[in-house]
């Protein structure tokens, strides 16, 4: 796999969203980064959601401080990150993620300067959101290069990440999406799910573009790795969802990015006012 070598001006940012729960963002998130990271690249895991299965649950980690403590001048990010499996960085989720629409401006400079240091050494970051189309969703998407929007076969799956792609659109003018599929039962559904999806799109959002970066299959050995609290891509590396994650990486790997403007955008000035 090859790395932006030389080229990097900062990390490639994604956020993982779904409208729906439970449709596999942390897992997607987690194992992508997983595979890029054992690829050689520095990846960070930004996790985005308070739930029970999130992104330490699932590598087994127990964070000790988060940014509530960089808030309270407690400490510096850097301090918050835990390593995890394959040398992943994982910022941790926490209560202070609650008002993060609702810093002040001091706090927002605060933690800007200290993303944009934090971002430098990285090549790739995934903010793991939750469920939704909370202000906290929106502002992580804002905060993205690029949106990854995972969905499932359910109707309701589709019907939700479709609402999550109105709003982004609507409200703040986004436009470029990519899709995985998850869950598949059988050959010939992914494809379905997504031309679902786009038929919508193209009918209702006019100039939305929806890439379709891929799919992973249904697979037992997604949930024995959850409950064995150990990444299923390097637990089962030969398993089909472990293969299915693969090519997702090499998808996403070969993506043209848009290059950031100077600085970084994550979590940026600008969209530090967009949904405050
Ligand atoms: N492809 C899959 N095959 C089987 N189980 C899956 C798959 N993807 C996710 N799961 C299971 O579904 C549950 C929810 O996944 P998770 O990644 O936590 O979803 P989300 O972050 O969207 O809420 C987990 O228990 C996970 O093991
Ligand atoms: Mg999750």
């Amino acid at each position: 796999m090859s790395f932006r070598d030389g080229l990097a001006k900062g990390p490639r940012v994604f956020a993982v969203s779904s409208g729906k729960g439970g449709v596999g963002k942390t897992t997607l998130a987690a194992n992508l980064a997983c595979v890029l990271a054992e690829a050689g690249a520095k990846v960070l895991v930004f996790d985005g959601d308070l739930g029970l299965a999130n992104v330490d649950v699932l590598f087994g980690l127990t964070p000790r401080r988060h940014i509530g403590d960089v808030l309270a001048g407690r400490c510096r990010l850097a301090d918050v990150l835990v390593t995890g499996p394959c040398g992943v960085k994982i910022l941790p989720a926490s209560s202070g993620l609650v008002k993060l629409t609702h810093l002040s401006e001091g706090e927002k400079l605060l933690l800007l300067e200290e993303f944009e240091e934090l971002a430098t050494g990285l090549d790739w970051v995934f903010l793991d959101t939750p469920a939704g189309i909370s202000e906290n969703v929106l502002y992580f998407n804002l905060a993205s290069q690029e949106r990854l929007l995972v969905c499932t076969p359910e109707p309701t799956a589709l019907t939700d990440v479709y609402a999550l792609i109105k709003v982004l659109y609507r409200r703040y003018g986004v436009k470029h999406f990519h899709l995985v599929v998850n869950w598949v039962r059988r050959k010939n559904q992914a494809t379905e799910i997504y031309r679902q999806l786009l038929r919508v799109v193209e009918r209702f959002l006019g100039s939305v573009s929806l890439n379709f970066l891929g799919s992973i299959p249904f697979d037992r050995q997604v949930s024995e790795a959850v409950r064995a609290q150990r990444p299923l891509v390097t637990l089962f590396p030969e398993s089909s969802a472990t293969r299915a994650i693969r090519q997702v990486a090499a998808e996403l790997d070969r993506l043209q990015i848009r290059p950031f403007e100077g600085g970084l955008q994550f979590f940026g000035r600008k969209i530090m006012g967009v949904c405050a």
